[in-house]
């Protein structure tokens, strides 16, 4: 696998970022609103091991109702409004199937960041399936994804499943063992909180030639120190003022 960062600059942050319920086909068609090109999400297994977009194990924040998503069927899934929560106007969303997210990704040409958020104790189980249904659905011509995950179990079940898709191993804060890890995981990139990362750790990842990703990077100023830090790509929250093409130098 090669290393490095042959993707996306900048990603809307689960979906759309603050500007539409996360996780959501509205998350994506805001993100093409914005003009934005790529989008990060997150993936987890319901029970019959069903890839949906999901960030939280449990319903309740975003998605209305309670319960653990590792127990409750697509179809339950299907019925729950993942909208309202964000605002009136989006009643009755639904909560999307990983399935319809490539689906809509590959129409609409938007590149994926797909995170591999597995439930506890579902860890490779969730690696495994997230980087088969990917090998299995992505369509004819559309761009590669990247699967990302903070779970190292999850992303070496997605190496033996899929070998040829590219991982990057999510930290809050780099690792001493960061290399050996990534090199384990053979990963392209490592994704970072912007928070904790300096400018000599930039330096050290991208001097051992991986990509280098952050998250979430909100405003205009950090975002550029971070690429002048040598960052490939972050993820924002905030599509409405960091567009698809962002540069340091814009104003
Ligand atoms: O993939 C980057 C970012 O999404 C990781 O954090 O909690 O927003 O999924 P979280
Ligand atoms: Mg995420």
């Amino acid at each position: 696998m090669h290393k490095g960062w042959p993707f996306p600059r900048v990603l809307a942050h689960r979906g759309g970022g603050t500007l539409a319920p996360e996780n959501t086909l509205a998350a994506l068609r805001c993100a093409l609103t914005y003009g934005q090109r790529a989008v990060e999400f997150d993936v987890m297994l319901a029970h019959g091991d069903v890839p949906v977009l999901i960030h939280d194990e449990s319903l309740g924040r975003t998605v209305a109702g309670s319960g653990a998503v590792a127990q409750m069927t697509a179809a339950d899934l299907a019925a729950a409004d993942a909208g309202s929560w964000f605002g009136p106007a989006f009643f009755g969303e639904p909560l999307p199937r990983y399935l319809d997210a490539i689906d809509f990704c590959a129409r609409h040409r938007l590149w994926m960041n797909v995170e591999i958020k597995p439930s506890t104790g579902a860890e490779a189980r969730t690696g495994a399936v997230v980087a088969a249904t990917t090998l299995a659905a992505l369509r004819p011509g559309q761009a590669i994804p990247l699967l990302s995950s903070f779970s190292f179990d999850a992303l070496v079940a997605a190496r033996d499943v899929a070998p040829d898709l590219p991982r990057g191993w999510l930290v809050e804060r780099i690792p001493t063992d960061w290399q050996e890890r990534l090199d384990a995981l053979d990963a392209v990139a490592l994704h970072v909180n912007q928070r904790h990362l300096s400018a000599s750790q930039a330096r050290e990842v991208k001097n051992g030639g991986y990509g280098l990703f952050c998250y979430t990077v909100n405003g205009i100023e950090r975002a550029r120190e971070l690429l002048s830090y040598g960052v490939d790509a972050f993820c924002t929250d905030r599509i409405d003022l960091i567009g698809a093409d962002f540069s340091p130098e814009d104003a």
